[in-house]
């Protein structure tokens, strides 16, 4: 197996990544996470313990695995340090092998305070975790950096003009009266950094210095990017490969040699707001987001949900030149008589293989699809690629003929043992 290995989302978010990354960060010394914030919701599910990862990445939950909560991350401090109690209570001692960059930006509270007025006029459907303001405030460059919390006296003056800033766009651009008590600052920013003070570092010369294989773990997906996706339903960071360099730190030049590899569930859901072209409704949607347990890992919000269109994972194929698919959630597709794939768009009158960028094109086109017949046999918890049934193998190779790169391994369930490597990983 490559020493450097990316996994990512290749859809909008929710793939499976977490339980994947588990799986294979086995293999790692350490795991990184390099962008994003506690808007993701990773689920690990390991003898019948469930873990829902947010900030860390989820290989730290291997006793030889070192985590890193790189640069290119937003951390809220208080829910950081939550999820580290949550874990540890569970008898699993990980603090002492975190490593948090000093570059790396706070959500501040009144980040959150934002994303909630915000989404009142933009109502993309975003976590309200604080992100995209903290991301805002990052390019604004008023952002909060884990090194400003070192010295108390820079940390207090840039504080202060960040509140009268957001205060005067609450009460003008919303009328809303904004007061931010500064002992809330305290509880949820100031003490928990103290629980953390020591393990904050210059994450990237860490890396360079001390590791021998690495695995890299996405947030989000490759159509929630900021650049590459559905743009502006979209999150406020690179969440395909382009995110790798600025987020941990690294030239480009030391990805050259890693292997990429996009998670992809067997059809395709997403949460909050956006074009969907493949979007289902009533109860074709109902059933599908039952069998597939559809909520949020993060906020529980019911998913949206649709058949598998490929035209999309293409583009992730090529915005992020995956070595390979790793398919998840095959055994939600058992027992359906025929599954739907979508091979083109169409759009007045004008068919499209391309991932448009036009928002128009996306909210109004209509799904062009092929249908393969399902299989009635049961594929959870397969662990054995010859028991595959005829019609599943033949919707993978549909798949893999389209997209052009292989399906490298397939996930038959959400426990730690429940996967069919097809390729061998390298
Ligand atoms: P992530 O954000 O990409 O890590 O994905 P989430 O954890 O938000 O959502 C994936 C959900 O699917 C979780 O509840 C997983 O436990 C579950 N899951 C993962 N792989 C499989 C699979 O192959 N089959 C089934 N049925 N569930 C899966
Ligand atoms: P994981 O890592 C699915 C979505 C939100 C919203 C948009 C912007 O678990 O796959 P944000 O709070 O980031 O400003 O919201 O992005 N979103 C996700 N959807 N999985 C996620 O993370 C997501 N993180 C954000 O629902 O549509
Ligand atoms: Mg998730």
């Amino acid at each position: 197996m490559s020493n450097k290995l990316v996994i990512l989302g290749a859809q909008w978010g929710d793939e499976g990544k977490g339980k994947i990354v588990d799986l294979l960060s086995e293999h790692f010394d350490v795991s990184v996470r390099y962008q994003g914030g506690s808007n993701a919701g990773h689920t690990v599910v390991i003898n019948g313990v469930k873990y829902v990862m947010h900030l860390l990445p989820t290989g730290i939950l291997h006793p030889h695995n070192v985590g890193v909560i790189a640069q290119g991350m937003v951390v809220d401090l208080k829910a950081l340090k939550e999820e580290i109690e949550d874990i540890e209570s569970k008898g699993n001692r990980i603090l002492h092998k975190l490593y948090i960059s000093d570059r790396a930006h706070v959500v501040m509270p009144y980040h959150k305070l934002l994303d909630k007025l915000l989404e009142r006029k933009n109502g993309i459907g975003t976590t309200l975790r604080g992100i995209g303001p903290a991301y805002m405030f990052k390019f604004m460059r008023k952002g909060i950096r884990m090194v400003d919390l070192f010295d108390q006296k820079v940390f207090e003056k840039k504080m202060e003009e960040n509140i009268e800033f957001v205060k005067d766009i609450a009460e003008k651009v919303f009328g809303e009266k904004f007061e931010i008590d500064t002992r809330y600052i305290e509880e949820e920013v100031v003490r928990p950094f103290e629980f953390f003070k020591d393990r904050v570092i210059d994450t990237a010369k860490w890396l360079r210095e001390n590791t021998k294989s690495v695995i890299f773990e996405g947030a989000q997906g490759t159509l929630l990017d900021i650049d590459m996706g559905t743009y502006p339903y979209v999150t406020s960071s690179n969440s395909s490969a382009l995110g790798l360099a600025n987020g941990t730190g690294f030239s480009p030049k030391y990805f050259k040699d890693a292997k990429i590899y996009g998670v992809a569930k067997a059809y395709l859901t997403r949460v909050g707001g956006g074009p969907f072209p493949t979007e289902l409704h009533g109860e074709e949607a109902e059933k599908l987001r039952e069998r597939g347990g559809e909520y949020g890992a993060t906020t529980g919000r019911p998913r949206r949900v649709g058949w598998l269109d490929l035209v999309a994972l293409k583009h992730a194929v090529d915005v992020n030149a995956l070595d390979g698919i790793i398919l998840t959630k095959l055994d939600v597709l058992d027992g359906y008589p025929e599954i739907k794939v979508c091979v083109a768009y169409e759009y007045n009158g004008k068919i499209y293989r391309d991932f448009p960028a036009s928002l128009e094109v996306l909210e109004n086109c209509k799904p062009i699809y092929e249908t393969l017949p399902g299989w009635k046999e049961s594929t959870k918890g397969l662990t054995d690629a010859s028991k595959l049934p005829a019609n599943a193998k033949r919707y993978l190779r549909f798949i893999e003929d389209y997209i052009g790169v292989p399906i490298v391994m397939l996930s038959t369930g959400p426990q730690r043992h429940e996967y069919i490597f097809l390729k061998e990983i390298v």
